[in-house]
Order: structure tokens, then C-alpha cells, then sequence
């Protein structure tokens, strides 16, 4: 469903010629949930940017449901509104109730109706959300903000979603609750995620496949085809857990230690 073909982009900034990301190839499934890890600076945030076609890349190709992006012009507002983007921080409008900044990606994909403005409950519903509906952002917890977050990035039906961290700055057990919530989410409606993390037990957790970054530049090191047997609290327990867990730890290791030497 979704490509990236020896993707490499450049920064020119300040007269600094910056290889954020060089020959990236990564392939999404229809329905496939991958991970991307890798260190801060290695270009994730860049890759979901350039799917999300804010920026171009300055080589290699970008396709998605075998339409290939083209350089010079914006890719068609139907693609775009079969993606929803998650941030690291919420980025709620704080002018805006809870319940209209969910319903903001309706408004700007002109989905009209009751029929919308009801699935947009049933999210707030479903996210334990009601109670603050009508509230300002301000007033949340950064939990129920983060929820608000996914909520307004799904209130679409994407078939694609791009997720940035988004659970980064929550305490771990908020974090847990999230994923698996997620991962509900992800069992009913069987859209593809690219999901980014630190965290590599995250990654494990979510991922069906995970592609290992490594820094300077910014660049693929592995593949990981995790297959668990169940991805719940017991998952943890899980011997394999442990065994991906460690792989992907001695890659980024051992990237960290060439850059040492
Ligand atoms: N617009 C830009 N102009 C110049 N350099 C940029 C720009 N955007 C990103 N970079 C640089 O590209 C590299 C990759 O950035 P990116 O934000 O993709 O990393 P990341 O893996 O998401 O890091 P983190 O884990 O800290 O979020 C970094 O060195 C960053 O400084
Ligand atoms: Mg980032």
C-alpha cells in the first residue's frame, strides 16, 4: 500500500549540507502495523513528514496505493485525507472545545452530517472522552489531550495513520494503557500505522515489522519481523519479547559504538 524507494533527503541550512536521510526503502502493507526506532536526529519525524507530503525528498520515490508523488506539486487532497497524523504533541487548538478541535479534520475534508458529527461522539465516547468534551484543552490532562490527539486524527476513517511519537511524553503506565488501546483500535479497523518510538519495548509491543534507524546519515540498519503470540500484558513475559527486544538494542549499540570509535 504504501512505498519508500531509496528515499534520501538534504538540509541546506546555514550553508550546512545536512544528510537527514539517505537510501531509505520501506514498504507498509495494506493493514500492516510497522514500527520505525532509532536514535533522536536519525530523520524519523522527517520520513512521516515526507509520506505526509509536508516536505518533498530530494531523491527516490514516495508511493502510496500506486500513486507516485510528484516533485513539483502537492499530492491530491484524496490522498491526503486518507491519512491521519498524530504528533508528538497534541497541538489542540486551545480556542477550540475538545469535541470541536475532534471535528476540525471533518470540517477541512468537508464531511458533512449527522452521520459524521455522530461518529465523532462515538470516538469521544469510546476515548473516555464525554466528560471534557466541551471543554478547553487547558483544562486536560496531558493523558486525555494525548487520547484527544488520536481521536482527531482518526475522526476521518484514514486508511493510513501516521503516529510520531505520539505517547513520548507520558509516564510509563499511561503509555502502556495507550498502546493497548491503540492496538484495539488498530484490531477494529485494520488501517496500516507507522508508528515512531524511542522506546524500543514499544516498538516490540506494536510492531508486526520494525525498521532499526542509525544517525549521520540518517539511515535503515535492520528489519525485525516481530511475531508474538499475543500482544497483551502477557507479552511481556514472552521469551521472543525479551529476544527482539535485544536485537534491536545491540543494533542501535553497535551504531552507537562505530560513532564512538
Ligand atoms: N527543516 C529542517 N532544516 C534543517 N535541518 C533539519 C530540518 N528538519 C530536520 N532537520 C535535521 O534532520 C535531522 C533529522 O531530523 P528528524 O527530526 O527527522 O529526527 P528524528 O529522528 O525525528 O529525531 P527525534 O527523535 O529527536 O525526534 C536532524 O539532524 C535535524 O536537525
Ligand atoms: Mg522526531
Amino acid at each position: 500500500m504504501m512505498e519508500l524507494i531509496n528515499v534520501s533527503k538534504r538540509f541546506i541550512a546555514r550553508r550546512e549540507d545536512l544528510l537527514a536521510l539517505s537510501g531509505i526503502n520501506m514498504r507498509v502493507g495494506d493493514g500492516e502495523f510497522v514500527c520505525v526506532v532509532g536514535p533522536s536526529g536519525c530523520g524519523k519525524s522527517t520520513i512521516i513528514r515526507i509520506i505526509n507530503d509536508i516536505i518533498k525528498p530530494s531523491s527516490g520515490r514516495v508511493v502510496v496505493d500506486g500513486f507516485t508523488y510528484e516533485k513539483n506539486a502537492p499530492i491530491p487532497h484524496k490522498l491526503i485525507r486518507r491519512m491521519g497524523f498524530i504528533f508528538q504533541i497534541p497541538n489542540l487548538y486551545p480556542w477550540l472545545t475538545v469535541r470541536e478541535n475532534i471535528r476540525l479534520p471533518l470540517d477541512i475534508f468537508g464531511l458533512r452530517g449527522q452521520k459524521w458529527m455522530n461518529h465523532a461522539d462515538f470516538l469521544i465516547e469510546k476515548a473516555g472522552l464525554s466528560s471534557c468534551a466541551d471543554q478547553y484543552p487547558g483544562s486536560l490532562s496531558q493523558g486525555m489531550s494525548q487520547r484527544a490527539g488520536v481521536v482527531r486524527a482518526m475522526v476521518h476513517k484514514p486508511d493510513i495513520l501516521l503516529m510520531d511519537e505520539p505517547f513520548g511524553a507520558l509516564d510509563e503506565r499511561t503509555r502502556e494503557r495507550m498502546d493497548f488501546e491503540l492496538l484495539d483500535i488498530w484490531r477494529e479497523n485494520g488501517m496500516s500505522v507507522v508508528f515512531i518510538t524511542h522506546n524500543i519495548g514499544e516498538a516490540v509491543l506494536l510492531a508486526q515489522r520494525i525498521y532499526i534507524m542509525a544517525t549521520a546519515p540518517g539511515r535503515i540498519i535492520d528489519t525485525l519481523r516481530v511475531d508474538l503470540k499475543k500482544r497483551d500484558m502477557s507479552s511481556f513475559e514472552d521469551a521472543r519479547f525479551e529476544e527482539y527486544s535485544s536485537r534491536i538494542n545491540n543494533a542501535i549499540g553497535n551504531i552507537l559504538l562505530e560513532k564512538a570509535v
